[in-house]
């Protein structure tokens, strides 16, 4: 079976049992503050985890795009040195919804490898959560798996947690033999041994972990499985490495032709590079451009591992970009958006290598220099800097290159340097926790927040829950004509009164399906009696409106001066001005920002009629 057709055999599998196909979601995550990037196939279900939202489906299978480089799932140093981690990878996984739980997971993932995909079963073995003897005693009992094979332990390697903070609970993996000698298997090699890959993990999802760290129970319980879809392609495929398969190999063919180095002399940079433009591809087709902070340095970073392995095949062209063609084959057809943005990743990517090779190799003579002069094991601080600042190496390259000498790099010297830079990253990029300590007093259980406000300006409307927070009163009402700040449009202002209650609306934002109206005023919250009127400022709406129908005409117009490439890469619409952000692998000229001036104003004058339809995410992409 070739990975398509494995892909394809997972969804398929679930679906006949009642679960809904859904699309990945984009690797760069919608509002969740907690996270850089999309680490795992439930964080698009996050909001329904935690009882925020409804679920649509009970029973859910998808293929989701990972990327694992920061957080709590991080494995960029082992990324080019084995055969089976990687910065970018895809997640099989099935969701069950406070429906299903412990024992149709573990029957289902044992039919699916054993039965479906024929895996040995001899080969394969099984961990649990020490504390979870209901899943120790179900693999035997539901599965033909000998007990000998399922095995216990802590809460490293089987609790699973999504971040700091964020839903989590016991798991269990399955993992599988990959050497020759099946009688050579011990129940020791598990987790210690790369012999045995962890192939898919079963996680109940039953706790939420609070910033403090304590474990509180979750309404429901839920089933969150992953199963990287790399590494059961190369267990069905019987080869030792992930970049032996289908999913790597047509790239690993282009890199030897593009360098005349062979994979077989030193796997290691052809494997990185590889790896790495898979991970880019991904990225910058949803959106990510290369930057100095946040999620565009991660990818800057990426970017120049990879040249810095180009330059270990002894290649000085940027060649990197060559590889996007490739990528498009092998996946294009599964994640679309990369034959829509080929053209601009190629763009993006050649744009960033060129950039970097101009003082890639005067870096790496001055690393060179630094090692020689070298008293001791480590690398001081201020050359790590100079290396960063003068050449563009990042810390965590000069690091590797360290560690391939057997060095280390002095991070605190490094870091002292840097405080003034790190300061701004860190005012820019939001993650840190939020605020899921807030302490709702609930009036009535019944859904939340329908947004009423295409429409309508005023409501009645009733309290549904409350609570405090500081000198404001937080609100959740049934149904309501205040638009919560979302896709960077800002928050409707307005005011809510009723009986005990009169108030100021000064913002409003969503959490999950909720729609949360922050106040000012009296409130007085031993008689609330949760019937209210609601108004919005209608004036500021409609100059919100105005700027948000400007955003539409100014991407139209992007497009047409710069190109199908061009992209929203987010956007800010308040009632006085908007910014638009755009993903473009230059500075746009100044001629073209006039023709691009020119048209928008133009479309105003028309003063063409708008129609404004709802429609399904998919509906919309098409037209
Ligand atoms: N969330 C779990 C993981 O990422 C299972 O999907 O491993």
């Amino acid at each position: 079976m070739d990975s398509k057709a494995i892909r394809q055999s997972f969804l398929d599998f679930f679906i006949k049992k009642d679960h809904k196909e859904v699309r990945s979601s984009s690797v760069v995550p919608t509002d969740d503050p907690t996270l850089l990037f999309t680490n795992a196939g439930m964080n698009q279900f996050k909001p329904i985890f935690l009882g925020d939202v409804e679920p649509q489906n009970l029973r859910v299978v998808n293929s989701q795009k990972c990327i694992r480089v920061s957080g709590k799932h991080n494995d960029l140093e082992e990324v080019g040195l084995d055969g089976f981690h990687h910065t970018f990878f895809e997640m099989l996984g099935n969701w069950s919804f406070g429906d299903y739980y412990k024992d149709e997971a573990i029957k289902w993932a044992w039919q699916l490898f054993t039965e479906i995909w024929g895996l040995d079963k001899d080969r394969l073995w099984v961990t649990v959560y020490s504390d979870d003897t209901e899943a120790f005693k179900l693999w035997p009992a539901v599965t033909n798996i000998d007990s000998g094979r399922v095995l216990k332990f802590g809460a490293k390697e089987n609790f699973w947690e999504m971040g700091r903070t964020g839903p989590c609970g016991p798991c269990s993996e399955i993992h599988y033999f990959i050497g020759d000698n099946l009688s050579s298997q011990k129940p020791e090699g598990i987790n210690n041994s790369n012999q045995y890959w962890e192939l898919w993990n079963l996680v109940f999802i039953q706790y939420y972990r609070d910033s403090n760290g304590f474990l509180k129970e979750l309404p429901k319980k839920h089933i969150d499985t992953g199963a990287g879809l790399e590494r059961i392609v190369s267990a069905l495929q019987n080869k030792i490495s992930n970049y032996e398969t289908d999913l790597f190999s047509p790239l690993i063919t282009k890199i030897e032709e593009v360098t005349g180095k062979t994979f077989a002399h030193d796997p290691v940079p052809h494997q990185v590079i590889a790896d790495h433009l898979r991970m880019l591809t991904i990225s910058i087709a949803d959106g990510v451009m290369p930057s100095n902070e946040g999620r565009g340095y991660v990818l800057r970073r990426i970017l120049r591992r990879a040249s810095r392995f180009g330059r270990m095949l002894d290649y000085h062209e940027p060649f990197i970009y060559q590889l996007v063609d490739v990528m498009a084959d092998i996946m294009g057809d599964v994640y679309t958006e990369i034959n829509e943005k080929k053209t601009h990743v190629k763009k993006v990517i050649k744009a960033e290598e060129s950039a970097f090779n101009e003082t890639l190799d005067r870096g790496l003579k001055h690393f060179e220099k630094v090692v020689g002069s070298l008293k001791g094991k480590s690398i001081p601080g201020k050359d790590a800097f100079r290396l960063y600042d003068t050449y563009g190496f990042p810390l965590d390259l000069t690091q590797l290159m360290a560690r391939e000498r057997g060095l280390s790099v002095d991070v605190k010297g490094f870091d002292n340097e840097m405080n003034i830079q790190k300061k701004r990253a860190k005012s820019s990029g939001k993650f840190n926790d939020t605020d899921s300590e807030i302490q709702w007093q609930i009036i009535s259980k019944e859904n939340d927040s329908e947004f009423i406000g295409y429409d309508n300006y005023t409501s009645s409307s009733h309290i549904r829950r409350w609570a405090r927070s500081g000198e404001n009163v937080l609100l959740v009402l049934n149904t309501t004509p205040f638009y919560g700040e979302s896709g960077g449009q800002v928050g409707d202002t307005g005011t809510i009164a009723g009986k005990n209650i009169d108030v100021v609306v000064i913002d409003v934002i969503k959490q999950g399906d909720r729609i949360i109206h922050i106040c000012e005023g009296s409130f007085d919250e031993k008689n609330v009696s949760g019937k209210v009127e609601c108004k919005i400022d209608s004036k500021r709406r409609a100059k919100i409106k105005r700027n948000h129908t400007a955003t539409h005409l100014m991407h139209a117009a992007l497009k047409q001066v710069l190109g199908d490439h061009v992209h929203q890469a987010g956007s800010l619409v308040h009632p006085d001005y908007l910014r638009f952000d755009v993903t473009h692998f230059e500075k746009i000229t100044e001629k073209n920002l006039q023709k691009i001036e020119t048209i928008v104003n133009q479309e105003i004058v028309a003063n063409t009629l708008l129609e404004i339809n709802q429609e399904s995410y998919e509906k919309a992409r098409k037209n």
